[in-house]
């Protein structure tokens, strides 16, 4: 089974990937993950990348499609994977497509997180991650269990991401709006586009996930 998850900054998408991953035991490839995996490195990729990521750009498609052409190969993802958060553009659209096709698999469907903006900016301003295992909290909707302590790994080190400020963000918003029009066009035209109401809760969302999986 191969998706992609597509939607706005703070639609939902690393959530449900995580949740989705786990339930179809299937890896979660985010681009945002790989690239900020760089940047903590400080690796020439991570630098690099790092001037577009904290000003809400993209960064240049040929770095974020050598990061797939890599990953997709591996062991783990033989019986599938989900894409969070590439493609982007239609660019990145295509080049997916001829990867597919050199590989012969087939992408079964790609989610559309579809969310009003205003509700975007609370989103991404109340998230925190746990510094260890990267699990995804807000101080509206997602708090720990434990006030200050990790649910999944117990670690009490948590951090905020570096583009989560209000000015990237609006940004990040700007970009998703100019690019993503035409790459969604270009999956409706293929017919594999499955819209998700993305203001829904956590659970009904990926129960509506889990459904459309299982009827493909
Ligand atoms: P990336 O890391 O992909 O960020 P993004 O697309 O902006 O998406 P986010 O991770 O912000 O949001 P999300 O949809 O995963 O939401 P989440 O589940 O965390 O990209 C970052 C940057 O990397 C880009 O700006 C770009 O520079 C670069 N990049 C990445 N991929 C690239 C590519 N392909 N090409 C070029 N550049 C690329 O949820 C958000 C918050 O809301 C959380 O706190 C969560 O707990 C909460 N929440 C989630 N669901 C719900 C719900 N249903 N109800 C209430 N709260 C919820």
């Amino acid at each position: 089974m191969n998706l992609v998850f597509l939607g706005p900054p703070g639609s939902g998408k690393g959530t449900q990937s995580a949740l989705l991953s786990q339930e179809l035991a299937i890896p979660t490839i985010s681009t945002g993950d790989a690239l900020r995996a760089e940047v903590e490195k400080k690796s020439q990729v991570g630098n690099m990348a790092q001037q577009y990521m904290t000003s809400g750009k993209l960064v240049p498609d040929e770095v974020v499609i050598e990061i797939i052409k890599n990953r997709i190969v591996l062991d783990d993802c033989k019986k599938g994977f989900i894409l969070d958060g590439f493609p982007r553009n239609v660019e990145q659209g295509v080049a997916l497509n001829e990867m597919f096709d050199s590989l012969q698999l087939k992408l079964d469907v790609v989610f559309l997180f579809e969310v009003d903006e205003g509700i975007l900016i609370k989103r991404i301003s109340g998230r925190f991650v746990c510094g260890n295992c990267k699990e995804v909290y807000n101080k509206f909707f997602k708090k720990t269990n434990k006030d200050g302590i990790c649910d999944k790994c117990g670690s009490t080190k948590f951090e905020t991401r570096a583009d989560d400020n209000e000015e990237t963000v609006r940004n990040r918003l700007r970009v998703y709006n100019d690019t993503t029009k035409s790459l969604v066009e270009y999956y409706q035209k293929k017919d594999l586009i499955y819209s998700v109401d993305a203001l829904k809760s956590v659970d009904s969302i990926f129960q509506g996930l889990i459904a459309k999986v299982k009827s493909l």
